[in-house]
């Protein structure tokens, strides 16, 4: 019996080292300007959904004399790895779903969320989670990247593809990635004072290989596509990424604007409407 493809995620998560080599090394760099839009005061208790390798658990910890940080995601292996990063006594590392958080209504004052709901089918229901468990007052704010427009190292790669199989179905439209679309989906959740904006990182490359041999580990979407091809077409299409990288000049060194998109809001005062 064949898979039904819809089931299949188009995505892996599940090795800790070569998601760092992937995506970590550079999510520490996007952690800051997140906290610095969301905003963090001292003594507040504050959820980082997603947490992943501990990128931005590890930042917020560093940012703020904070009362507690809890930081959940659904991959035990990057939870457990996130927690031998963090040796802090106020961080707390669970394995949960963000459809579905296990605290209590109003448990946190601030909720954070970094390049987690675009890999969220229903990614509106994370969204109401994090409102759920944040007092009103309290402030919710997450990051995704912006898939279509905003993230040429990754384009560079599915645009190679696309061209080399016309069939092949560039995935750029992830959820909450259109523009917009993240503060629509807050202010459906009925938070308030909602601003979107984008945040802006570069990630540098020493060489080719430095650029593509962690998509070989097999981790996040293009790792999962790279290493599901066929021998003969992986290698056909390293071979025109590479001639993409290089663009006619020596190999060495290459710099990559990625921009984010960003959304806060607030929860507000009183009884949800
Ligand atoms: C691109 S990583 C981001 C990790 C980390 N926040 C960072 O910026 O490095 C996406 C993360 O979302 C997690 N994730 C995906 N679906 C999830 C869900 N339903 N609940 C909790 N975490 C989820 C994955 O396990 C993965 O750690």
């Amino acid at each position: 019996m064949t898979q039904d493809p819809r089931s299949v995620p188009a995505f892996t998560f599940q090795d800790a080292e070569g998601y760092e080599r992937l995506m970590g090394r550079w999510s520490r760099r996007l952690a800051p300007l997140l906290i610095e839009f969301g905003g963090l005061a001292p003594g507040e208790r504050v959820l980082d959904v997603g947490c992943g390798t501990g990128s931005l658990t590890v930042a917020l910890q560093e940012a703020a004399d904070l009362a507690a940080i809890t930081a959940i995601d659904v991959v035990e292996p990057y939870v457990s790895f996130a927690r031998a990063r963090s040796r802090d006594p106020r961080v707390t590392f669970e394995r949960a779903d963000a459809r579905a958080l296990p605290f209590a209504d109003a448990s946190f004052d601030r909720a954070f969320s970094m390049l987690v709901l675009l890999f969220i089918p229903d990614a509106e229901r994370a969204v109401a989670e994090m409102r759920r468990v944040v007092r009103p007052g309290g402030r919710v704010t997450a990051a995704v990247w912006d898939t279509f427009g905003g993230a040429p190292q990754a384009r560079l790669i599915w645009d190679v593809a696309g061209v080399l199989d016309p069939a092949f179905e560039r995935p750029l439209f992830r959820p909450m990635t259109a523009p917009g679309e993240m503060a629509q989906v807050w202010h459906a959740q009925g938070l308030v004072e909602v601003e979107q904006t984008s945040l802006l990182i570069r990630m540098e490359f020493a060489s080719f290989d430095d650029y593509w041999s962690p998509y070989l580990s097999g981790e996040g979407p293009i790792g999962k596509f790279v290493v599901e091809l066929a021998p003969a077409a992986r290698a056909r299409l390293q071979d025109h990424v590479r001639r993409a990288y290089l663009a006619n000049r020596p190999d060495g060194p290459r710099s990559f604007p990625n921009v984010a998109w960003a959304c806060r809001g607030t929860v507000p005062d009183g009884s949800r409407s």
